[in-house]
C-alpha cells in the first residue's frame, strides 16, 4: 500500500492546485499524487495554523517538520513574517514545497531530512502535524527530539486527533514537560510544549 509519506519516484503525477484562506490572505498550493491531503488542506492544519497565529510567537525563527506541500511555514512566513525552514522525508513534499514558496512570494529553506538528521541550527518555534501513519517511534521522535533543536525558550506546537492516540501523546509528554492543551475542537487536539519547563 502506498502511503504519503514514502518517496516513490514512479508515483504518477498528478499536479494540481488547491486554494485556501487565512485571516483574509489567500494562498494557492500546488499538490499532487503521494503526497498527504492533496485536495484540500487538512482540518487538522487549518486549526493548527489559526492556533498558532492567534496565540504563538510573532517573531524568531520557525522549522516546519514533516511541512507536506508547505501549507505551515508558507503561511507563517506570509503572515507573521517570521524566518522559516522546512523539512521532510519525502521529495515530492520537498519539490512541491519549493513551487508553493515561489507562487506565493514567501521564503524558506527547504530540505530533505529524516526526522531531524539534517537540521543543524536552532528554532524558536518547531511546528507540525506530525505523519501519524509513520508509526509511533517516528513521530514521538519528532515530538521529542525537537527539545534538542529549540533554543532556549523555544516551543513545540503540534496537532493530534483524539482517536490517533491525543491523551496518549499527552501524557507521555507530560511525564517530562509542560505541555498545554491550547484548542480542541471536532476531535483535533492543539498542542503547545515548553521544554524550558517541567513539570
Ligand atoms: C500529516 S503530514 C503533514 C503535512 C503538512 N505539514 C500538512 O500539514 O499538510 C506529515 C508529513 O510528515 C512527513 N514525514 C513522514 N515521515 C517523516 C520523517 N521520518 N521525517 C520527516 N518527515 C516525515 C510526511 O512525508 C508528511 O508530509
Amino acid at each position: 500500500m502506498e502511503h504519503y509519506f514514502t518517496n516513490n519516484n514512479n508515483l504518477k503525477s498528478n499536479l494540481r492546485s488547491i486554494e485556501y484562506k487565512v485571516q483574509n490572505t489567500s494562498f494557492v498550493f500546488y499538490t499532487d499524487n503521494g503526497v498527504f491531503s492533496k485536495s484540500s488542506v487538512d482540518y487538522g492544519t487549518d486549526l493548527l495554523i489559526q492556533s498558532y497565529l492567534e496565540n504563538g510567537k510573532k517573531t524568531g525563527k520557525v522549522l516546519d517538520v514533516g511541512c507536506g506541500y508547505g501549507v505551515i511555514g508558507i503561511v507563517i512566513n506570509k503572515i507573521n513574517k517570521q524566518k522559516v525552514d522546512q523539512i521532510d522525508v519525502n521529495k515530492r513534499a520537498i519539490h512541491l514545497t519549493e513551487m508553493n514558496n515561489k507562487t506565493n512570494k514567501t521564503k524558506s529553506k527547504t530540505f530533505i531530512s529524516d526526522i531531524y538528521e539534517n537540521v543543524v541550527d536552532k528554532y524558536d518555534v518547531i511546528i507540525t502535524n506530525p505523519p501519524i501513519r509513520a508509526g509511533k517511534k517516528v513521530y514521538m521522535r519528532i515530538l521529542t527530539e525537537a527539545e534538542r533543536h529549540l533554543t532556549q525558550n523555544g516551543e513545540l506546537w503540534f496537532v493530534v486527533r483524539k482517536d490517533q492516540g491525543a491523551k496518549t501523546i499527552e501524557k507521555e509528554l507530560q511525564k517530562k514537560y509542560k505541555i498545554d492543551l491550547i484548542k480542541r475542537q471536532r476531535g483535533y487536539h492543539i498542542y503547545k510544549v515548553d521544554f524550558a519547563l517541567t513539570n
